[in-house]
């Protein structure tokens, strides 16, 4: 057992399972770029009243799960658990209102929660989120959650489920919060100690406890739509409407509630089956009392936080393809002293071409460097020893077959590049 290891919660990704992560972020920024959204990037850690605020003081993230530290100015921070606070604050500070509206912005970025590590779960995770900031229609609604499910299509999982329901506004919601504490005031005493408390707090949240007994109750709960003012009741009817017309199938669920206080009208969670179902694969809403609540002016906004660590679970699950390793393609094998510096620049000179080139760092035998460039997956060695520099040449060797050949050393980037790239393998019959 070394000394250390990673904090409780918390993972290395290692190269092998990094390829994975650089794949699926790199078809993210084109797929949001596709969009119009423009990526923004903020501290990882906020004021913690940030959160307070927004989240909610009274919220299991904000009250349990923050990291919260002070720094040595005295000032009270915390490890971002959610962007759209952090996101809404930046658009505030930096009078982002001012900018051609609506404002479309998106990370991908480390969220930290204090929660109970399990599959799915963790204590550092990564969550690819977009934003519309300022506009109240329902086609911002549906634009936006309908990226991430076009993203799930695009990489091949499919066996999804897109769950709505509206949460009201501050106009209608009092109503159903107080209908919800009439139903559940006779089964307060068998709710659990936590729905006790929200039974004071905010009943809204009992509906999204996990506890079976918990749910078993709030299962004959009147949904919310028997309560909708006429505003967010039209709402979600436009967003149904554009969700039809983009062909994404979904379910109303009236127990999407959303753990987080700062949402109003739309609420909406994807999950798979593969994850379990605790665990979405993403989350989100609409936000249209947050600048406020940040002391900004009324802001409309909705969004969406989507898990990366458990798209990646779930895609391997299924199969999904492996991105191809860009591993290095030529390893540069020298034999003596002198052929040794001359292949530190041609590796270099290599590199530079665009080559994924490696070279020996241990003074290593030819046989020894041979293996290595095996080991490695190379799949050309060029060897260069006394004689190689003597004739200006290069000895070529194709890994896989040992077929090997003298070529010139001048122009040899190019040459070579040539080659690597007319035989460049490609994804197909991987799966995409
Ligand atoms: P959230 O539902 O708390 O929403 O988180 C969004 C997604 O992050 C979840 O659906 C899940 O995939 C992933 N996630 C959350 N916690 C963990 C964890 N401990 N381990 C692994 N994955 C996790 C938000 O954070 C909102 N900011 C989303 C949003 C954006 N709403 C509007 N705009």
């Amino acid at each position: 057992m070394p000394t250390f290891q990673a904090p409780r919660g918390m993972r290395d990704i290692l190269p092998g399972e990094v390829e994975r992560w650089q794949a699926l972020e790199a078809e993210i920024h084109d797929l949001a770029a596709r969009y119009g959204f423009r990526e923004i990037r903020t501290p990882v850690v906020e004021h913690t009243e940030v959160f307070q605020r927004t989240v909610g003081e009274t919220t299991d993230l904000v009250e349990k799960e923050m990291y919260t530290f002070s720094d040595r100015g005295g000032r009270l921070l915390s490890l971002r658990p959610e962007g759209t606070a952090a996101v809404m604050r930046a658009f505030l500070e930096h009078g982002l209102a001012r900018q051609p509206q609506p404002v479309k912005l998106y990370y991908i970025a480390p969220m930290f929660r204090y929660d109970r590590p399990q599959r799915g779960r963790y204590r550092q995770h990564t969550q690819f989120g977009a934003e519309i900031i300022g506009s109240p229609d329902p086609s911002a609604d549906a634009e936006v959650l309908a990226l991430p499910v076009r993203l799930l299509q695009q990489v091949g999982l499919t066996e999804v489920e897109v769950r709505l329901n509206s949460v009201g506004d501050a106009a209608c919601r009092p109503l159903y919060l107080a209908a919800l504490r009439d139903y559940f005031r006779p089964h307060v005493a068998d709710l659990c100690v936590d729905c006790q408390r929200r039974y004071e707090e905010h009943p809204l949240r009992i509906l999204d406890c996990k506890r079976e007994g918990c749910h078993r109750i709030a299962r004959g709960a009147p949904p919310v739509f028997g309560y909708l003012c006429d505003e967010c009741a039209a709402h979600f009817e436009g967003v149904r409407a554009q969700f039809d017309m983009l062909g994404i199938r979904y379910s109303i669920d009236p127990f999407i509630v959303r753990g987080l206080d700062y949402y109003t009208r739309t609420a909406a969670e994807v999950y798979s089956g593969r994850l379990g179902a605790q665990n979405a694969m993403f989350g989100g809403g609409r936000y249209d009392g947050l600048a406020e609540q940040l002391g900004g002016p009324p802001t409309p906004g909705v969004g969406f936080g989507f898990g990366l660590d458990r798209l990646l679970l779930v895609g391997e699950q299924e199969g999904l393809a492996r991105p191809l390793d860009r591993g290095i393609e030529v390893m540069v094998v020298t034999i003596g002293p002198t052929a040794r510096s001359e292949g530190f620049r041609l590796a270099d000179e290599l590199r530079q071409a665009g080559i994924r080139t490696d070279g020996d760092l241990l003074v290593r035998s030819v046989a020894a460097q041979m293996k290595h460039a095996d080991r490695l997956g190379a799949r050309l060695a060029l060897v260069l020893g006394d004689d190689e520099l003597a004739a200006g040449t290069v000895t070529l060797r194709e890994m896989a077959s040992g077929e090997q050949t003298t070529i010139a050393r001048a122009g040899i980037a190019p040459a070579l590049l040539d080659r690597l790239r007319r035989q460049e393998p490609t994804n197909e019959g991987q799966g995409r």
